[in-house]
């Protein structure tokens, strides 16, 4: 059974897990959270943001006035990083570790609260002698190395914005996003280390920046990472260690208005142009450090704590840098790959470092699992005390196999739902206190209003599916779109009256926990990271050779989905073409150039029409179920009904890349 299938059987799977009694001290303080919620929402996350540190105190949680635009706890003052890093030193715990960096080569750092705050202030001053001010945008292009986090914090502390742009984009996505953020400044590295090589960062920015394609930008700052040969450009690169040399040392954190804006971070929607999610500062940081301590049970004073998101995708905004530095975590970050030098590469971690709470995506378990449990058994897990999974379904198979194989049969699970847009989690069962279901994210956290709808908008009963949305405003949400505000307000408040939707199918099963069933938008998930066919269509029909593109997600068994495009090819531009094998490999490599090699189709088909409607839209469920090998669904909408045995007989001939 591949992952997909048996997410869509998973309202079916009716083991539970108690839970684990070591949990029990946590669970009495957790079901309270459940309490204190529902008597008063707001009073409750007043509470969680006063654990923060304000500069000047709010008074007020939320204004909805101009509802769907949220201000949370408006009217206080605070210092982002001041919270991440200050705090901690002048509480006396600057001697805990912050960061265990591991290099891919094998390489250490250690950073204490205290030494990472010495850098931070550096870097603070840094930006500030480049010209960057409140407000501006920085965008980070760098691999997952300290300088990743440092530079993440020493933007917030100068209340300016950043945009990390994962190291996997390729150029022209870098200067679109550099484009629509009018970023001032650019920070990246010569490279990073991946699959035990170099692999060069700096050219996609050079190229990104060629000629004036992005002329708001004054400086990229470079990070030596690897020492292999860069192009300079006199003027404006600088190296970021002579810029930290340079830098004073001292640097007192402003206070800045809880709504000012913190990061902006793009992700795929469901048109060719990527959005780019706002969040601000003080709502945002208090539901990340919320969410932290209360679904990883973090005890900060014990605990290693490991995320192996990249700092590129909101998994490593919230649950690398701001979460668990807020609450004063010590933690790992790891730069390369699962597999580099060898296949139990992230066990040998665990092990070295004493790895307390494991957070990754089921692709990652998936592809363990493949590999088989020898790997993980020759290492010392035992540390490990809990497991968290993110960015899609876990299938039940994977969840009781990294509960078995990982966890020992002795860590919780929390299988946690959310997104770039709700900024921290939503959905999840916490430690102690839920009877944890194998592939379920079950229920929402305390202070979070989840709901699963039908068409109407009214809520479904249990045993029901529908849409997933969120009927009230939460502290972490998106504050926008930049610069669209109607995108924002079109996109997620206008299908419900009222009620954010998330783009997400999800059902209640017979207990009321919330299974979620994948996107019912033109939006993949592959791997975890999300995906639009739209933005890869578009990438498809800039090459010569295409007149038109139709691209679906289609079910792996290892990725979740994979990318699947039909082209149409113009009879005009083809006489330079080559067969069909090869002209596929051209046209994924084209993706991979246009958005980055996580975009690239596992399959082209060349197809002479596509199934479309009477107005013109094109039928992707129709193409899904080709692509997926499945009984082709009902046609009788189509513009002509032949279309689908044309398309049908060309996939029997064979004609995959
Ligand atoms: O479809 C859901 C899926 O990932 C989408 C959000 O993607 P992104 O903004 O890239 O954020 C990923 C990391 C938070 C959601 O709309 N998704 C995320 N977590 C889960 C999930 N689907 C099912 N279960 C999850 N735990």
């Amino acid at each position: 059974m591949s992952a997909s299938d048996a997410i869509e059987n998973l309202a079916h799977d009716s083991r539970s897990f108690e839970p684990n009694p070591e949990f029990a001290k946590t669970a009495v303080a957790t079901s309270e959270l459940y309490d204190q919620a529902s008597n008063d929402r707001m009073a409750f996350w007043k509470a969680q943001a006063e654990k923060l540190h304000w500069h000047k105190p709010f008074t007020e949680a939320l204004d909805w006035t101009y509802a769907p635009f949220a201000r949370w706890f408006a009217d206080g003052k605070l210092n982002v990083a001041y919270n991440c890093l200050d705090r901690h030193v002048e509480a006396g715990i600057g001697s805990r570790v912050a960061l265990y960096f591991e290099g891919e080569p094998g390489d250490e750092q250690v950073y204490t609260y205290s030494t990472l705050l010495a850098a931070v202030k550096k870097a603070a001053n840094a930006l500030t002698a480049l010209g960057v001010r409140q407000g501006d945008r920085v965008a980070i292009y760098l691999p997952m190395i300290p300088e990743a986090v440092i530079s993440m914090l020493a933007v917030a502390r100068i209340g300016a914005i950043h945009s990390v742009i994962f190291g996997g984009f390729s150029a022209d996505s870098i200067a679109s996003r550099i484009q629509d953020a009018h970023a001032k400044l650019v920070i990246t590295s010569d490279g990073g280390y991946r699959k035990g090589k170099a692999s060069p960062l700096k050219p996609a920015v050079d190229e990104a920046l060629r000629g004036n394609n992005c002329p708001t930008v004054e400086h990229v700052l470079v990070v030596e990472r690897t020492g292999g040969d860069v192009d300079w450009s006199e003027g404006r690169d600088i190296w970021w260690k002579d810029a930290m040399h340079a830098a004073h040392e001292e640097h007192v954190a402003e206070a800045f208005d809880a709504e000012n804006p913190l990061f902006i971070l793009y992700t795929s929607g469901t048109t060719g142009k990527p959005k780019g999610i706002l969040h601000t500062s003080g709502g945002y940081l208090t539901q990340a450090t919320y969410t932290h301590r209360n679904v990883f049970d973090l005890k900060p004073e014990t605990d290693i704590y490991w995320c192996t998101a990249d700092i590129g995708w909101i998994t490593g905004h919230s649950y690398v840098t701001y979460g668990p530095l807020a609450n004063g975590a010590t933690q790992v970050i790891y730069e390369g790959t699962p597999d580099s030098p060898h296949p139990g590469r992230w066990w040998e971690i665990i092990q070295k470092y004493g790895v307390t709470q494991l957070y990754t995506a089921p692709t990652a378990i998936r592809s363990f699992m493949k590999l088989g449990r020898a790997i993980p058994d020759a290492f010392d897990l035992r540390s490990l005390r809990l497991l968290g999974s993110v960015g899609e379904s876990i299938n039940p198979e994977a969840w009781m196999w990294y509960r078995e194989v990982i966890g020992g049969n002795r860590c919780p699970i929390v299988d946690t739902w959310w997104q770039t847009e709700t900024g921290a989690i939503m959905i999840s069962p916490l430690p102690g206190v839920t009877h944890t279901k194998p592939g379920s994210a079950q229920v929402a956290l305390p202070g979070i209003n989840a709901q699963v709808v039908d068409d109407e908008g009214n809520p479904v009963g249990n045993d029901h599916g529908g849409y997933l949305t969120v009927a009230e405003p939460w502290p972490s949400m998106l504050r926008g779109i930049w610069g669209d505000d109607e995108r924002y307000v079109d996109t997620y408040w206008s299908r419900f009256d009222g009620q954010y939707f998330a783009g997400d199918g999800a059902k209640r099963d017979e207990d009321g926990d919330i299974w979620l069933l994948g996107r019912v938008d033109d939006v993949m998930n592959v791997s975890g990271h999300r995906l639009s066919t739209t933005e890869i269509e578009s990438a498809l029909v800039s090459h010569h050779w295409v007149a038109e593109a139709a691209v679906v997600g289609a079910k792996d068994e290892l990725t979740g989905q994979a990318v699947v495009a039909f082209v149409i090819l113009r009879q005009d531009e083809i006489a330079d073409a080559p067969n069909e094998a090869d002209l596929a490999k051209v046209l994924r490599d084209h993706v991979a150039k246009q958005i980055g090699p996580i975009a690239k189709p596992r399959q082209i088909l060349v197809v002479s029409e596509l199934p479309k409607t009477r107005s013109g839209k094109i039928m992707r469920r129709l193409l899904r179920d080709v692509a997926e090998d499945r009984p082709i669904g009902d046609v009788t909408t189509l513009a002509d009904s032949g279309v689908m045995g044309a398309i049908g007989n060309k996939i029997a001939g064979g004609a995959t890349d």
